[in-house]
């Protein structure tokens, strides 16, 4: 068996140990919250990883393209929510699919409500809603939830089958008591709608909430149904300054070399560029990009140790420090997600040792 010196670069290392402590951990939460989980599999779009997830007693799949839910229904996963306001030219796909397994789509307008109603076919929809994060979803204090909401209790196809909010501003908090905040407001203002519309005669089956970030820190769910994190699988640097976890919880890594650092440049090149960690930047202290936390270099070498990605190209990425030529890096992604969504399989590793591969899939 391989060990990381070995496998051809750029890679992505997922580190097993520390994935299932985060599922682990999540699903713990959940059930001590009374809620259940439906992890976002977007973040990792591995069946391998979505199986640990079912093992751990997850309640269903949330998914963000047509091509996860295709993939994810073929491979058994019977009860999923395309948690993203549905592609009209697409319709007919998600039809196809929703005829094979239980598909949950989502809608906040009363465009999308007229094409699914004349599809004619029996459909299964939430009402996006939104918590505060202003990207999409019907104001819940506003008259469109309401009239969305009666449309689909009154549907003789469609079928109401709640409120479902995503609190994306919870990664613009800067304080954990700002990060509570919005947890609170993601839980709230979906509850007070809820309350509303049932008091208006209105069935509401479900309430379905979720971010990491909230969701780490959240510790009051009364009147929701369902979470539905997905980074929490691998967390980033992003997580881990926002305080969802700690950086020794990131569980992917990307691993790169070294490929050119001439003798007088206080700067290394190395494989991975934003093909490989995305452009998603965080900043250090002193204001400089930070495009991945250098966590380790391989092997250990007396240089000082780089810190970070400080610039990428397409391919090409800085580290800010001089290494030799062929020395590997692993690095800690601002991003899981879309630096996951870079590559087509994970290099999945117990310790240093490589165990397996596990495909990406990644279409849409
Ligand atoms: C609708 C929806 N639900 C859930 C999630 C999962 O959130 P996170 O990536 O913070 O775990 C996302 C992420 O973008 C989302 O868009």
């Amino acid at each position: 068996m391989k060990t990381l010196e070995e496998i051809p670069t750029p890679a992505l290392i997922l580190d097993l140990d520390r994935v299932e402590g985060n599922l682990r951990r999540m699903s713990e939460r959940a059930a001590a919250l009374g809620v259940a989980l439906r992890p976002h599999i977007k973040t990792h779009k591995c069946l391998e990883i979505a199986r640990l997830q079912r093992d751990l007693g997850c309640s269903g799949l949330t998914v963000s393209t047509l091509e996860e839910a295709r993939v994810f229904a073929e491979h058994g996963f019977d009860d999923l929510t395309w948690a993203f306001p549905v592609i009209l030219n697409r319709l007919d796909e998600a039809i196809h699919i929703a005829h094979e397994v239980d598909l949950g789509l989502v809608a906040d307008s009363i465009a999308t409500l007229e094409a699914l109603e004349a599809s004619g076919h029996a459909l299964r929809v939430w009402m996006k809603v939104d918590c505060g994060y202003h990207r999409a979803g019907v104001d819940p204090d506003g008259p469109l939830a309401h009239e969305l909401a009666q449309r689909l209790d009154a549907s003789s196809t469609l079928r109401f089958n709640g409120l479902l909010t995503h609190a994306g501003h919870a990664y613009k908090t800067r304080t954990r008591a700002e990060l509570s905040a919005v947890a609170e407001q993601e839980r709230s203002s979906l509850v007070r709608l809820a309350e509303r519309l049932r008091g208006s005669g209105i069935e509401v089956p479900s309430v379905s909430v979720g971010s990491t970030p909230t969701m780490s820190v959240v510790t009051d769910l009364t009147g929701v149904d369902e979470m539905r994190p997905g980074n929490y699988v691998f967390y980033d640097q992003m997580q881990a300054e926002l305080g969802s976890c700690s950086i020794d919880d990131c569980a992917v890594t990307v691993l790169a070399s070294v490929v050119s650092c001439q003798p007088e440049a206080s700067h290394s090149v190395i494989d991975a560029g934003a093909l490989a960690l995305s452009k998603d930047a965080l900043s250090t202290t002193g204001g400089d990009a930070n495009f991945g936390k250098i966590l380790e270099v391989l092997p250990p070498t007396p240089q000082p140790k780089p810190t970070r990605v400080s610039s990428l190209s397409q391919e090409h990425g800085i580290v800010d420090s001089s290494l030799a030529v062929g020395a590997r890096v692993r690095i800690a992604p601002v991003h899981s997600c879309l630096a996951v969504a870079c590559f087509d399989e994970y290099v999945v590793v117990r310790g240093d040792r490589v165990i397996d591969r596990w495909k990406i899939w990644r279409g849409r």
